[in-house]
């Protein structure tokens, strides 16, 4: 009895194995289902969907295999622009610094001063600048987080960190938008390019070589940096939107075009950025000030913006002030 108990269990059990290894013929319902599913992809591009009846339509999309291309894009290519502009800005500016060293005021500082940027100005800088900063630690953690920061603070820190993250990543660009409306409408007077701009290019800025071109409020560079910030950060304000609110103006594939215009821009804005904050602070001496006082050494303004301070000098013959 017990050996015909354990014949029929191995029996069974081959059954099983065979049944696993060999798949069954597919039935003629089987059949036509698949070669209705492949015609329908390739007729479709590859993409798979249903009829539902719920008010949701987007639930009827089973495969969207433009998917696979937005997240080899997400988690290889983006990941490897980011880095490249990021770390490669960061290792230029090393070289600049150790080779060039920092931009000093030539002969030293005057200890004279001339109003450069009024509290409106310098208030509205600080507010788009850091509310960029953490926008773009938020967004770096996003793209690289799970890959740097994880394996470093575990899994409970990185999982707070991210929350927090994208809370202030979501809400901060309020603020930033309305920054970006306030800086262009402040300063967009003084950055239209001209003439002078490409002397200006022609003699490296003053950086490479000897002599300081001629500047207005804004030289070449900084017209530069205030473009970038004002159609850069625009863009990846708007298509964050996108984001922000799925689904609402757009469908998904709009949402994926979103998404690698958003991340594309934000880190090489990211890049650009850290050069304007290289120069703005370690890189040239006398620079910060315009940002935290608002008062700059009449001798720097000289060196950098000749034509603008001939021109403040001519408003009002007090306008420098000793200090
Ligand atoms: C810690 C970070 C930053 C520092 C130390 C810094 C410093 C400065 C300074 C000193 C100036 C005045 C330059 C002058 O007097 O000619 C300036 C101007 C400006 N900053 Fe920043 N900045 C920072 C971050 C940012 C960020 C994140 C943005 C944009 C997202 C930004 C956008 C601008 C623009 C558009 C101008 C006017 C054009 C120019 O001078 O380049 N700044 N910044």
């Amino acid at each position: 009895m017990r050996a015909l108990l354990l014949a029929l269990l191995l029996a069974c059990a081959g059954l099983t194995a065979q049944a696993q290894t060999a798949p069954a013929p597919l039935s003629d319902r089987d059949q036509s289902s698949a070669e209705e599913l492949e015609l329908q992809r390739t007729l479709q591009g590859g993409r798979i969907e249903g009829r539902i009846t719920i008010p949701n339509q987007q639930a009827a999309t089973l495969i969207q295999p433009a998917g696979r291309e937005w997240r080899a894009f997400h988690n290889r290519t983006l990941a490897w622009v980011g880095g490249v502009a990021v770390v490669g800005m960061l290792a230029l500016l090393a070289i600049f610094f150790f080779s060039r060293g920092r931009i000093r005021i030539e002969g030293g500082p005057s200890g004279q001063t001339i109003q450069r940027f009024n509290i409106l100005e310098r208030a509205n800088h600080w507010m788009v600048a850091s509310c960029f900063i953490i926008l773009g630690l938020s967004g770096l953690n996003l793209t690289f987080g799970r890959h740097l920061l994880l394996p470093m603070v575990g899994p409970e820190a990185f999982t707070a960190v991210s929350q927090w993250g994208k809370y202030a990543h979501n809400f901060l660009s309020f603020p930033f938008a309305l920054g970006l409306v306030v800086m262009f409408l402040l300063w967009v007077r003084d950055n239209i390019p001209n003439r002078r701009d490409i002397t200006w290019f022609k003699m490296g800025g003053g950086f490479i070589g000897k002599g300081h071109p001629a500047a207005e409020r804004f030289n070449a560079g900084q017209k530069v940096v205030f473009w970038i910030t004002i159609l850069g950060g625009g863009a990846v304000a708007a298509s964050g939107y996108f984001l922000i609110f799925p689904f609402a103006a757009t469908d998904i594939a709009g949402m994926q075009l979103s998404h690698i215009v958003h991340s594309l821009l934000a880190v090489l804005m990211i890049a650009a950025m850290l050069a304007h904050i290289y120069i703005g602070s370690l890189g040239m001496e006398g620079a910060i000030d315009a940002m935290s006082s608002g008062q700059v050494d009449v001798k720097w303004a000289k060196e950098h913006h000749s034509l603008w301070v001939e021109e403040e000098m001519g408003k009002t013959p007090a306008g420098a002030k000793h200090v």
